[in-house]
């Protein structure tokens, strides 16, 4: 099985990363699994400017023009069966990171319009190249008492309209050192388990 995992924090070895290294390792102890990681810091992601040349018009005919690392990667996430989505609590949201590179997988979808009987838009949905797969969420937060919602929000609802089922989510708090998560012993077990699941529930496209 075939998973990406995506890290928001530019951390290396901090929190994040530990977590989502440990619902990887949940995955690997159910079956053969070959991990591919990209911590987005580490690439080079530029900012969407909204031109929407990947979306309009005709939708998802034309590819990004910024000259960067995103087209390799959006084949490599094709690619994969499952994701793990790992995130510190930056600001009460995503990291920047997380979210730039989020902004930048609008060519993997494509946005099918409702309209009245005039032609207008009245809504709609999206269809995805994702669509299908399932991805576990890990986020880690400074702060030991309120819950990340936002955050969660944030990864949920992109989640959402790239078609991906979320499996379940690890939310471990209080980790404002860079290692705090490695003490606990619960938070790690979830996302062990969260791996498990990941596994189980891929299995039942
Ligand atoms: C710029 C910045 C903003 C942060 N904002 C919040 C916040 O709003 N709420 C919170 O609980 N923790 C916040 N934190 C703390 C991180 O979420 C926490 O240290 C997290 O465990 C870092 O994960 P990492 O080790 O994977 O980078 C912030 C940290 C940084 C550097």
């Amino acid at each position: 099985m075939k998973i990406m995992a995506v890290i928001g924090s530019p951390r290396r070895g901090g929190n994040t990363d530990f977590l989502v290294d440990r619902v990887a390792r949940g995955a690997a102890s159910k079956t053969a699994v070959e991990l591919d990681t990209l911590f987005v810091t580490e690439h080079s992601i530029g900012y969407c400017t909204g031109c929407l040349t990947c979306t309009f018009p005709p939708p998802g005919t034309k590819a990004c023009p910024l000259p960067d690392d995103m087209p390799g990667i959006l084949e490599r996430m094709v690619a994969c069966d499952a994701f793990i989505f790992g995130t510190p609590n930056h600001m009460r949201t995503v990291s920047s990171p997380l979210l730039t590179f989020f902004s930048r997988l609008l060519p993997l979808m494509e946005f099918v319009p409702d309209t009245d009987a005039e032609g207008r838009i009245t809504g709609g949905g999206f269809t995805s190249r994702l669509s299908g797969r399932r991805a576990a969420i890990v986020i880690s937060q400074g702060d030991p008492v309120f819950s990340s919602a936002l955050v969660h929000e944030v990864l949920e609802r992109n989640l959402i309209d790239l078609g991906i089922r979320r499996v379940g989510d690890v939310i471990s708090r209080g980790n404002m050192g860079p290692q705090d998560v490695r003490a606990k012993s619960d938070d790690l077990e979830k996302a062990f388990q969260l791996g498990m699941n990941l596994v189980t529930m891929t299995g039942m496209r």
